[in-house]
């Protein structure tokens, strides 16, 4: 195949290598920093949202960064973490999904698939059966926020 001065012959092909080196650069961008150690399985550190000044998302990276950081780690971390909830990047998903509440033992804090019978979801809409609506004192998270956690939950709860 030849160039000729139209250029038909190649002109499709310029805005896909476009998009290729735009995505190599911000995977770049985003992966920085890393020594291994807490990362997630796309190799991006555990402690970081995807972009924390942006909307709240429903996946569990967003989630984390936007809800549980900053409004339950003042509380739900380390050994006095209140029934053992620690809700800290490293330990949140592993102490949520799929694990019993404290103060409900037949609910799953987290059911996935199922935010009514989600525990978290009980206590963030503050309907649930025992202790008070989360987070603890308020102010407490807006209704489009639990929307976008009980999708999150609805979707499967994935890490
Ligand atoms: C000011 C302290 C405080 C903050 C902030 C707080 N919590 Fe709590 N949380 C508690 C205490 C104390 C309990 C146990 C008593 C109760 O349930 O009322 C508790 C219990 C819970 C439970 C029940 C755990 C179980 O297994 O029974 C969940 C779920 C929970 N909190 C989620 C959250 C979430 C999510 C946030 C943030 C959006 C949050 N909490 C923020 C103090 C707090």
């Amino acid at each position: 195949m030849r160039f000729n001065a139209k250029g038909h012959t190649k002109r499709t092909a310029l805005p896909w290598l476009a998009l290729s080196l735009a995505t190599v650069a911000l995977l770049a961008a985003c992966g920085g920093g890393g020594s291994g150690e807490g990362l997630d399985a796309n190799g991006r550190p555990l402690s970081e949202g995807e972009d924390p000044s942006g909307p709240l998302l429903p996946n569990f990276r967003s989630i984390q960064s936007h809800v549980f950081t900053p409004r339950c780690t003042g509380c739900h971390a380390g050994a006095t973490a209140p029934r053992g909830l620690r809700l800290d990047a490293t330990n949140s998903y592993a102490l949520l999904v799929g694990v019993s509440a404290g103060e409900v033992p037949a609910l799953k804090r987290v059911a996935a698939g199922d935010p009514d019978n989600s525990y978290l979801i009980q206590k963030l809409e503050g309907h649930a059966s025992v202790g008070a609506r989360m987070p603890l004192g308020g102010p407490y998270l807006d209704d489009a926020s639990v929307n976008v956690i009980r999708q999150w939950i609805k979707n499967g709860a994935v890490q």
